[in-house]
């Protein structure tokens, strides 16, 4: 990663945590991904070589700046999802500052309806960061839509333990995925789709 982009990412966390101490409601906070789970991701984009990259949640793109810095590196490309247009807005704008925006594609929509729509096994590697309880209605489509042997990265799994509880029982209770907990940042679930059988 270059310094101008690391300068930038740290002003961006920085900014992000004093923005959400002054928001009592969760919804006007932009919760910005911990800086050590961001970096797993770009590792994880690296070490897997994804290149077709879907983000659910945006925010103001900060997870969105670190995934396009590693899809630069495996020649891939983002897709970041996000249901509120001023929060997409405001990521393209730092995509923009961070010379990244060639890298990403932000869509306005719900994720429910982006994953329905993705073609079977369209995604290297999913990282899922929007609301919730949404979770376990996404999962038939998270699985369709990881090719084999992709990766689905779910964040505040630690952090909102409660809330994951129900979508880490359908996880678990699925034979077409292996999963792992990383106790990185609020916690990181690692989902890995069964690769194709060997010829
Ligand atoms: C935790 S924040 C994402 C943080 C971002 N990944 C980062 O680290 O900078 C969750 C985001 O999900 C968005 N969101 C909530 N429900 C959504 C939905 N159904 N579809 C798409 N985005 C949604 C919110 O607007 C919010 O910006």
């Amino acid at each position: 990663m270059d310094d101008d982009l690391d300068t930038l990412l740290d002003a961006l966390h920085r900014e992000g945590i004093e923005h959400d101490a002054t928001k009592p409601d969760r919804f006007d906070r932009l919760r910005n991904v911990e800086p050590d789970t961001a970096r797993l991701l770009a590792v994880l984009v690296r070490a897997t070589r994804a290149r077709a990259i879907l983000e659910l949640g945006t925010s103001n793109g900060y997870s969105t700046l670190w995934l396009a810095d590693a899809a630069r590196a495996t020649g891939g490309r983002v897709t970041s999802v996000d249901i509120d247009p001023d929060r997409s807005r405001l990521a393209a704008a730092n995509l923009d500052r961070a010379g990244l925006e060639s890298l990403v594609g932000l869509t306005v929509d719900d994720a429910a309806r982006v994953l329905a729509d993705s073609p079977a096994e369209a995604w290297d590697l999913i990282f899922l960061d929007a609301e919730r309880p949404a979770y376990p209605d996404y999962w038939p489509d998270l699985v369709r839509t990881l090719r084999p042997g992709g990766l689905l990265v779910v964040d505040n799994v630690i952090s909102h333990a409660d809330q994951v509880r129900d979508f880490r029982a359908v996880v678990a209770a699925d034979p077409r995925v292996t999963e792992a907990l990383a106790p990185t940042g609020a916690g990181a679930l690692l989902v890995a789709r069964e690769p194709a059988p060997a010829r």
